[in-house]
């Protein structure tokens, strides 16, 4: 399973910083590596993370990482599909990553949108415009209505976006 690159950890480290992002939401959340990395972030904000993964068993490791590393109090673990657990998030998000399975993005993008606020991230990872699979991300983000989107060659290749702000 791939992790956050650290490059890719770093740079949301700092937009998360950067544009004070507070109500953070992590998509596929594994062992908890990219969530140490977003829960740090959110320690220097005053925000809070919330964790949604779908592997029972990693929804157990994940909370043992996070606490070794000191952060527990700033990540809330949220077990089962996002499809149906990001509904009971509290909105608007300020800064969403989305690293779970890729076949979903398309699927996700319209609520993930509306549920930012304007002005608010969205990094999704593992997306690298030469693979063919990550065209139907790519082409639904760059048209969004909703959405400023550029592609990002660090780490696995990540797209960050913004929603634009109701003057825009
Ligand atoms: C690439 S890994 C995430 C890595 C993690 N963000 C990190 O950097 O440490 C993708 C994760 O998405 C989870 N996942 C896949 N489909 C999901 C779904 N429908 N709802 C929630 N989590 C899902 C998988 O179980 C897996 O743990």
């Amino acid at each position: 399973m791939l992790t956050l690159h650290p490059d890719t950890s770093r740079l949301v480290h700092i937009m998360i910083q950067s544009a004070g992002c507070k109500q953070l939401v992590e998509i596929g959340g594994a062992y908890g590596y990219s969530a140490i990395w977003l829960a740090h972030a959110a320690r220097i904000t005053g925000g809070q993370l919330t964790s949604l993964e779908i592997n029972p068993k990693l929804i157990e490791i994940a909370p043992q990482n996070v606490a070794e590393a000191g952060l527990i109090d700033r990540v809330e673990f949220v077990p089962g599909d996002v499809r149906e657990t990001l509904s009971t998030i509290e909105t608007p998000f300020d800064f969403v990553l989305l690293d779970c399975w890729e076949r979903l993005y398309v699927e996700m993008l319209d609520m993930l949108a509306t549920k930012l606020r304007p002005g608010g991230i969205l990094v999704a990872d593992n997306i690298d415009p030469d693979k063919e699979e990550s065209d139907p991300y790519i082409q639904a983000l760059h048209n969004h209505p909703l959405m400023e989107t550029v592609s990002v060659p660090i780490g696995r290749g990540i797209e960050v976006s913004t929603r634009r702000l109701a003057s825009t």
